[in-house]
């Protein structure tokens, strides 16, 4: 009888497993049986791809040489490689084709720096989903975003890409990012399998030089570099590319620590791990491997499924090696499996295998029009300014204005306002800042322009031009900054003052009469302390795609009221890098009248514009501060209130921050952590209460011995719109 129940609820398990694990049980057995019928090339060839198409490609897609391609944009090219995969090859195992659609495919979005200046996860799903609907209507299914990297260096150009210093606001932009690109099931038609990069630490390369080595502790690690990350596979991202970097001395793209025992073991990543663009190659150069044959070895033992850059062409890391790895007993054919299942789970998740091509009816039926995605571009635009500096209320301009100057290069060409990173841009798709401003300016006002300057050169031979155009007009607006090459990738810099000539002009043109608006288009924080002082409007403006000439000529108009905060501190010189605002306190806190305390002789330890920082046209009053709980007890939430009134002249949207202290703790706690924030319209003369839950985890830290802890004690929560100007309260919890 025993017997007869155990068999019994034996088959009642064998029946039911795969319907309570659905879906995911019967993607393992077809990968199980897929695995059964590979020879060793195929298993490797979907370890490897290829970047863009060399004369071997169709040879390496026929024979299962190659499982993936970067770098084809168009559904026509998409669908004549992957005929090939499906028709010709024995296995008929579908190609998947990557991009790198870092901040839209066709429609150009603002640059992820600034996206997250708008501080509105919504809107930034929005945009990531427009980038996954084109990019898959063009036959990509996997991109290479977010870039959710940390970075407290704005020397590294790359900080343009990723979504600024703090590890709470990256982790909500990487979240909302990855929803948007995936959506609930990247299989749908239009949706693309994301990758969270660069794995891990990358923006913290020393001294802010690209690809440079990192040195941190587990603690900072954990505490800011891989929050995001972290998040990011809580969303079930489908991928993660590991980083150019080493770290403590172990390559990110060889790190087992950081690859298996805290992706795989610790966080359960069931997804698929890429290199970077030949990262394993380079164990090479980094010393850490003699030849490209343990960079393999090490490569695929630490956990990296596929090596980019791998074709049998330009591939000489696991195409060739890791047969020979096998043949030497040095690895074996489980450790292969393991990584090929993790290459065709991803492949069979996207519904490949029963779609392999783009769903063209799909796209056709459920057309999206260019205006519709230029809506949300433009408010993705509008929302990404941040205006820094607005004396008297220069800004908005007078719809009266006669004579408006417009001065720089950047006013006027298209492409510097997109930034690094574009993928297919149209060119077409948008107006300069120039053409923004003509088309809104009312009628009667004169709009004069001038190149004056243009970043790239020290030719001042516009000057004077430029200076006689200003000292005609009733007010003049200069478009300064960095000229699209030098943000992105490689494109480090040590000295962040604006480039070239354009700060002699800038003062020059202050010697004159009219008022001068500068506003900047860079894709880094930049050292601009004259500017600051003495001119008396400055608005920062990114890189804001397509739509950016609309956009800024609305801000300076008043049509939208900017309502975008610093996602990174302004420092005042290079000399503070790296400056963030979640410092710890120090033994020597700052003080003014004590020589031995933690400060600089030549100058304050605060920077330019605070982390959180951004003006409106309108202002914001703070009141009835309240943090309650009900029992004092640490395991119960604390409900913290706030009224913000709108106390100025225009409707106005505010990011109220919520920020905690841990007072006093086992382990040193910054002096402040953003741990909360709401975005809110609020109306002229109108109150609105804001209401904070602050969770016991939001209390936790990493203790000791590197697990989550929340420790009784005194906490202190801050309320405002930036992080230095706030409304605190104390609260001891037991
Ligand atoms: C970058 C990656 C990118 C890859 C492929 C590399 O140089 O670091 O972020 O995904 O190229 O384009």
């Amino acid at each position: 009888m025993k017997n007869i129940i155990i068999k019994l609820i034996l088959l009642i398990i064998i029946i039911f497993t795969p319907y309570l694990q659905g879906q995911s049980l019967a993607v393992e057995q077809k990968i199980d049986s897929l695995l059964l019928k590979m020879t060793l090339d195929e298993k490797i060839g979907q370890l490897v791809q290829s970047v863009g198409i060399k004369e071997n490609t169709i040879e390496d897609i026929r024979s299962g040489k190659i499982g993936s391609i970067l770098g084809i944009k168009s559904a026509d090219e998409v669908s004549k490689f992957q005929k090939i995969a499906i028709e010709e090859s024995r296995l008929k195992i579908p190609l998947i084709f990557a991009n790198d659609v870092i901040h839209g495919f066709s429609t150009t979005f603002p640059i992820p720096l600034a996206e997250a200046s708008s501080w509105n996860p919504e809107l930034v799903k929005k945009s990531a989903s427009i980038a996954a609907y084109e990019a898959a209507s063009e036959g990509t299914k996997w991109n290479y975003a977010p870039m959710v990297d940390i970075s407290r260096d704005p020397r590294w150009g790359r900080i343009m890409e990723g979504s600024g210093e703090d590890p709470y606001l990256g982790s909500v932009m990487a979240i909302a990012r990855i929803e948007g690109f995936q959506g609930d099931d990247f299989s749908h038609p239009s949706k693309v399998v994301a990758t969270a990069k660069h794995f891990v630490a990358y923006g913290a390369a020393e001294a802010g030089r690209d690809y440079n080595s990192v040195d941190i502790s587990e603690r900072r690690l954990r505490e800011i570099y891989l929050p995001p990350f972290l998040s990011a596979v809580n969303s079930e991202v489908g991928s993660i590319m590991s980083a150019f970097n080493d770290i403590n001395g172990i390559p990110a793209s060889a790190n087992k620590f950081i690859l298996t025992e805290i992706l795989r073991d610790e966080w359960k990543f069931k997804g698929t791990v890429i290199t970077d663009y030949n990262s394993v190659g380079e164990l090479v150069y980094h010393g850490f491997a003699k030849d490209k044959k343990e960079a393999a070895l090490k490569g695929l033992t630490a956990g990296i499924d596929i090596d980019m850059v791998g074709d049998t062409i330009d591939g000489d890391v696991y195409s060739p090696h890791l047969k020979e790895l096998l043949e030497d007993n040095l690895i074996d054919i489980s450790s292969i499996d393991k990584a090929v299942r993790n290459v065709l789970r991803m492949k069979f998740n996207a519904g490949l295998f029963e779609k392999p091509y783009v769903d063209s009816t799909y796209f056709v039926e459920n057309n999206i029009s260019q205006d519709a995605k230029n809506k949300i571009a433009l408010q993705m635009a509008k929302e990404s300014i941040v205006l820094l500096k607005n004396d008297n209320n220069l800004l908005p301009l007078n719809k009266k204005t006669k004579k408006i100057a417009v001065i720089g290069s950047m006013a006027e060409n298209e492409y510097d306002q997109l930034g690094a990173w574009t993928c297919k841009p149209n060119y077409k798709n948008g107006i300069s800042a120039l053409e923004g401003i003509r088309e809104l300016a009312k009628e009667g006002t004169e709009v004069l322009f001038a190149r004056g300057f243009d970043p790239r050169s020290n030719d001042k031979s516009g000057f004077e031009e430029a200076l006689s155009v200003i000292s005609q007009a009733n007010v003049a607006v200069v478009f300064a900054g960095e000229n699209w090459e030098l943000s992105g990738e490689a494109a480090s810099r040590t000295d962040i003052n604006l480039p070239g000539v354009q700060l002699e002009f800038i003062k020059r043109a202050q010697e004159l009469e009219t008022p001068i608006i500068v506003v900047l288009m860079n894709g880094r924080p930049l050292t601009i302390n004259w500017s600051s002082q003495n001119i008396p409007a400055i608005l920062e403006a990114w890189y804001l795609g397509d739509m950016s000439g609309k956009a800024i000529a609305s801000v300076l108009f008043g049509e939208y009221n900017p309502s975008g905060k610093l996602p990174i501190t302004f420092p005042r010189s290079v000399g503070q890098i790296p400056i963030y605002y979640n410092a710890k306190s120090t033994g020597r806190p700052a003080r003014e009248d004590v020589k031995w305390s933690s400060k600089y002789l030549d100058s304050p330890n605060t920077p330019l514009y605070p982390f959180g920082f951004g003006l409106s046209y309108t202002q914001f009053k703070y009141s009835n501060f309240s943090v309650n709980t009900s029992s004092n007890s640490i395991s119960d939430s604390i409900i913290v209130t706030v009224d913000v009134t709108n106390i100025g002249k225009y409707a106005g949207e505010e990011v109220v921050q919520l920020y905690i202290q841990d007072l006093f703790a086992s382990v040193t706690r910054p002096i402040k952590e953003l741990k909360s924030f709401k975005k809110i319209k609020i109306d002229v003369g109108k109150t609105e209460t804001i209401k904070f839950i602050v969770t016991p985890s939001m209390l936790s830290f990493y203790g000791i011995d590197m697990k989550k802890i929340i420790e009784p004690g005194e906490f202190k929560i801050f309320v405002g719109g930036n992080s230095t100007d706030l409304l605190s309260e104390s609260i001891i919890l037991n």
